[in-house]
Parts: C-alpha cells; structure tokens; sequence
C-alpha cells in the first residue's frame, strides 16, 4: 500500500491511500479527481490518465512498457520526460509519498 498525492492543474492537492495492485488512475477516478479520466478503464488505450511523475521518485516506478510509450505519443498535454499513464502505475510500498502533477487537460 501507499500514499499518494495527486495534484490538479489548479493546485488541488489530494493524498490517496491506495491498496497493492491498485492503479495511480483507479485511485484517481474512485476519489473524484477530476484531472485524471481513465476512459479506457485501464487497458492502455486512451491517454486520458497522463500524470506527471515527481523527477525524484521516477527510478522507484517500473520502466514504461512499449506500449505506455507508444500511447504517451497521444496525450493531450505536454509530453515530459517524467510522463506517464497512471493506469499502468501500480501501488506497492516503493511508491509510499510519491507526488503526481496532473496535466490542464487530458482530452
Ligand atoms: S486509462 Fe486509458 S491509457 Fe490509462
């Protein structure tokens, strides 16, 4: 489990207790965090779940796969270096206190 803190494009700050195996979008989306959507449910998909990860934590969070490369070619904001897609982040105890800043939009 872990505890992660969400930050809107607003300065909207929310810190989410997550269960292992719980993705950074499916904390999100439960918790009514409007700066995340998820539309794809999940499934790599949409884009719609574009977060920024804190440069400091990223060599604690698993290499992106090919294929979260290839849909962070289709987000709707910036592409950063520290871009990713919340749905394919999943809590475990490594991620306690990690920081995600969320895009203005993601559609
Ligand atoms: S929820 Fe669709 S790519 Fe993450």
């Amino acid at each position: 489990m872990a505890n992660i803190t969400y930050i809107e494009s607003n300065g909207q700050t929310t810190t989410i207790h997550l269960n292992d195996g719980w993705s950074l979008m499916q904390g999100a989306t439960a918790n009514g965090i409007d700066g995340i959507v998820g539309e794809c449910g999940g499934s790599c998909a949409c884009a719609t779940c574009h977060c920024y990860v804190d440069e400091a934590r990223l060599g604690d969070l698993p290499e992106a796969s090919a294929g979260e490369l290839d849909m962070l070619e289709n987000v709707a904001a910036e592409r950063k270096p520290n871009s990713r897609l919340a749905c394919q982040i999943k809590a475990t105890a490594a991620l306690e206190g990690l920081i995600i800043r969320l895009p203005e939009t993601q559609e």
